[in-house]
């Protein structure tokens, strides 16, 4: 690289991550961690030859096709781009990249941990014990239903969706059925894909979804399909909150329709549908997929390496749009 190229870093990001980063690049970023408004957003792209985004930014046709744009690319730090309009960034020829495998693990393992909450009740009892209104010990109390031995749904059986089989099938020895409209990319071991999402939905008790935001998988999950859950099984929703029509959850739950859900994502972030607030067989995550220190420190680094292959003309290895 001959002059540093200026990159507009749009959150703060792990310190390990924003010194790499300074040592490549000149940076631009705000001191306090406040998301870019939409006018800051398409100034950033004027201002540097690229932008390091996350989910929170609204990448729109305003900020990638404006005349006066002199970003050349995208580096979002995470795996779904479901916030960045793709369609536009092609036409205009902006690459755009992501950060997958890194958080494959992390993501799964939320996944797991809320079908085990949502089962054993663990937000109810936690609710209860800080309002001191736990009066101990009792046979029959806050009983749940168990993991083992259940049978898994999973929508979508990309990186993530084979790792919650995994884990379901190895750990608590689970059924594990799958719809995925993609092929498989390998062997897939411990899993039974199913025709159709309606089969699917018929046979499991619990209901974990994998799948990207696109426009054919917004509320790919709504009453009819709620309706084909069996009424003791619960949904969990480590993807995007598109996927699901709140709305329609919320009355589900209230007709008893199905028994719970754990919820990591939502449709409008981070507001949460007051119908799910009010609700006690529900568990609410704020969107901690990848948050642990080893997994946003991989995808920084994993983003920064996007950049710095881009900047030197060599092979870019996670190009979403060239
Ligand atoms: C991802 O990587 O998609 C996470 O949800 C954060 O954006």
């Amino acid at each position: 690289m001959s002059a540093r190229p200026v990159v507009w870093v749009t959150r703060r990001l792990p310190a390990a991550v924003e010194q790499a980063l300074h040592e490549h690049f000149e940076i631009r970023q705000r001191e306090d961690d406040a998301p870019l408004d939409a006018d800051a957003l398409a100034q950033a792209f004027r201002e540097a030859d690229a932008v390091l985004c996350t989910v929170t930014d609204r990448i729109s046709p305003a900020c990638l096709t404006q005349p006066q744009r002199r970003a050349r690319i995208v580096a979002n730090f995470g795996v779904g781009v479901n916030h960045i309009d793709v369609a536009s960034a092609r036409a205009a020829g902006v690459t755009v990249t992501n950060t997958p495998d890194v958080l494959t693990d992390d993501t799964a393992d939320l996944a797991i941990l809320l079908m085990l909450a949502t089962l054993r009740r663990a937000g109810e009892g936690e609710r209860e014990l800080r309002a001191g209104r736990w009066a101990g010990w009792r046979p029959t109390h806050l009983l749940g239903t168990r993991l083992t031995g259940k049978t898994l749904g999973i929508v979508g059986l990309g990186r993530i969706g084979m790792a919650v089989a995994q884990r379901a099938s190895a750990g608590f020895g689970m059924r594990v059925l799958a719809w995925s409209r993609s092929a498989p990319r390998g062997p897939e071991p411990g899993v039974e894909r199913v025709a159709t999402l309606d089969a699917l939905l018929a046979q499991v008790d619990v209901l974990s979804l994998h799948c990207p935001a696109t426009p054919d998988t917004k509320h790919l999950i709504a009453a009819p399909q709620l309706a084909l859950m069996g009424r003791h099984a619960v949904l969990v929703n480590t993807a995007r909150g598109d996927v699901v029509d709140e709305a329609a959850l919320v009355a589900a739950l209230e007709a008893g329709q199905i028994a719970g859900a754990g919820l990591d994502v939502f449709e409008r972030e981070p507001v949460v549908h007051p119908g799910l607030l009010r609700r006690d067989d529900v568990v609410l995550l704020p969107h901690l997929g990848s948050a642990t220190r080893e997994t946003r420190e991989a995808m920084g680094m994993r983003a920064l390496a996007n950049l710095t292959a881009f900047f030197r003309g060599e092979a870019v290895r996670d190009r979403v749009v060239s």
